[in-house]
Formats: C-alpha cells, structure tokens, sequence
C-alpha cells in the first residue's frame, strides 16, 4: 500500500472501529492496511430505511441493483431466488392498505417483493424427463436461503449508491392475498418486501448482541447465554431506549424495558401461524 492509500485509509479505519463500538460495544481493532476499509465501513454502518424523500429511483437504476443482487450465491447454482417489482403503484398501495402500521410501504418511491423460487427446479426435471426424488423440505429451504442471500446483497448494492432500504416481511402475514395480487404461481413464495428510496433522513445504527453471544468458537457456548442478554439490554437501553413498551395491558409497565422484554411480549403472541399451511398449499413438501 501506497503512503498516499495509507493516509487515506486512517479515517476509515478509525471510522469501523467507531461503527462496530457501537454496534458491538466493543473495541475491535483495524489493521489501517488491510483493503477495502471503505466497503467494511458500508457494511458495518448498516441502518434501515424507514422514510425517503419524494424522488424516483429511476428503472434503470432499480434494474442495475437487481442484477448486482442476483449476482449473489447460490446453492448449487440452482439460482432459486426471483425478485418482483412493483411498478403498478395502486398494486403497491393495496398491499401497504394491509398493513396499516407500516406507512413507509405506501411511501416507498420502489416497492420490490423477494421470492423463494421452488418451481424452477422441478419444471426443469420435467422439461428435462428426469425423475424429481428431493420434493420435502430442502427444496423450500434452499429456495429460501437463496432469496435471503440475493435481498441482503440487494440491500449493500443499494447503500452503495447511497439509497435507502427496509424490508417487509410483514407481508407475509397476508401471504395468500399478495401471492393471489402478484400472480405468484405453485412453489414460489414470498421471503418480504423491500421498500426503497433515497433516505430522508440519516438514520441510525442499532447494537447488536456482544459477538460473545453470538460468535462460536469450536463448539456451541451456552453457558452465559442469560447473562449476555441482559449485558446486552442495558448497553442498548443505554443507547436507544425504547419509545413505548409493548402490550402494556397485558403484561404491565416494566421498570426496566429492554430488548429481551421487548421481544418476549412482540413474541407471546401467536405470529404467522398460519404460514405453514399457505406454504404446502403452494405446493412445497416441508418434511
Ligand atoms: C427479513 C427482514 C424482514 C423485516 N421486516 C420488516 C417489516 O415488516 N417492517 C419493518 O418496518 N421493518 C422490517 N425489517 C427491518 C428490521 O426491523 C430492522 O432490520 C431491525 O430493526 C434492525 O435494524 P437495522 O436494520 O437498522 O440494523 C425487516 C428486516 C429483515 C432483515
């Protein structure tokens, strides 16, 4: 590395420390020479997008991103993953009327749906006259995992260029009306939407659980799994509190509302349980 490059690379390589301090909250350290110190900050300054100003994302450009996205990988090459988008807005304002407590669906400048594609593969054993002996669960889940690869690309090509983006998996909780709205044929499922836009405002970084939670080394640690979770609630509370506490007449106001909490109440109610069932009426086999 140049003297140049290296002068250069000070700021960004204290700017990642910065970022995953407080992602993280702690101090991870940054070789100033290692390459694409840039990239890593983009990465590691990940924020949703949740309000975007009233300009378009031009086609092209939307055209541009998907192809980065499907440039992803993709098991086996079998390239399970599709993308939709929704050009029609009263298509996309149906779909934000069905879930009234998301308004950022209806103000997305592009709205884009991300499908888990099970057809393909066994079409082309037809088309192919071969026998399909792997209809269960591994072609729902590799379709899936295809599709989640290809949206969290989707999502780096868009910071790239300095767009904004929040997925929706919130449509899933209306997943036979979308798929009846966008057509979706036998075995391909919607994995979420994906709102996107030029940001409207900067937004900011949300902690993560300590990498002591989450980053195994050798063997699974569950030893301290409590302990890391309430490290972790009150370095977030520390940072960004809540605004409001969930389903406070069912479980009271808490004393201290930490994310643990937060997530215990979002999921003592009963979410999507009716997915599965949309899912073998699609078609996919899950056993
Ligand atoms: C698969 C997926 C589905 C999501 N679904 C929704 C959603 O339905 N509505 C929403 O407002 N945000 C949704 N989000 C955004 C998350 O709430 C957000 O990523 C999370 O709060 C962490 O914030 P961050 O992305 O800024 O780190 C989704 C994110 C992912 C990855």
């Amino acid at each position: 590395m140049t003297i140049h490059q290296r002068g250069a690379s000070e700021p960004l390589a204290a700017r990642l420390e910065e970022l995953l301090q407080e992602r993280f909250g702690a101090s991870l350290p940054v070789d100033r020479d290692l390459d694409g110190l840039a990239e890593l900050v983009r990465i590691a300054g990940h924020r949703v997008h949740r309000r975007f100003l009233p300009r378009p994302v031009a086609p092209d450009l939307l055209r541009l991103l998907c192809a980065c996205a499907l440039s992803a990988p993709s098991k086996s090459d079998l390239q399970q993953a599709d993308m939709l988008i929704v050009r029609d807005k009263d298509k996309q304002r149906a779909i934000a009327a069905l879930i009234a407590d998301m308004p950022w669906i209806a103000d997305a400048p592009a709205f884009l749906v991300f499908l888990a594609d099970g057809r393909r593969l066994p079409l082309i054993a037809r088309l192919r006259d071969k026998p399909f002996p792997n209809d269960h669960l591994d072609l729902f889940f590799n379709a899936t995992v295809d599709s989640a690869l290809v949206l969290a690309t989707f999502l780096r090509a868009a910071a790239a260029v300095g767009l904004g983006c929040c997925p929706i998996s919130a449509i899933r909780d209306h997943a036979q009306t979308v798929s009846d709205m966008l057509a979706l044929p036998e075995r391909v499922v919607p994995l979420a939407g994906l709102c996107v836009g030029w940001p409207a405002e900067s937004g900011g970084i949300t902690p993560r659980l300590g990498l002591e939670a989450t980053v195994h080394e050798d063997r699974y640690d569950s030893a301290s799994t409590a302990e890391h979770i309430d490290a972790y609630d009150r370095r977030r509370a520390a940072r960004r509190p809540y605004a409001r506490q969930r389903a406070r007449e069912r479980f009271g106001a808490a004393a201290f509302y930490g994310w643990s909490e937060d997530k215990a109440r979002q999921y003592a109610e009963p979410l999507r349980a009716d997915f599965g069932a949309f899912v073998r009426r699609k078609g996919f086999r899950l056993d």
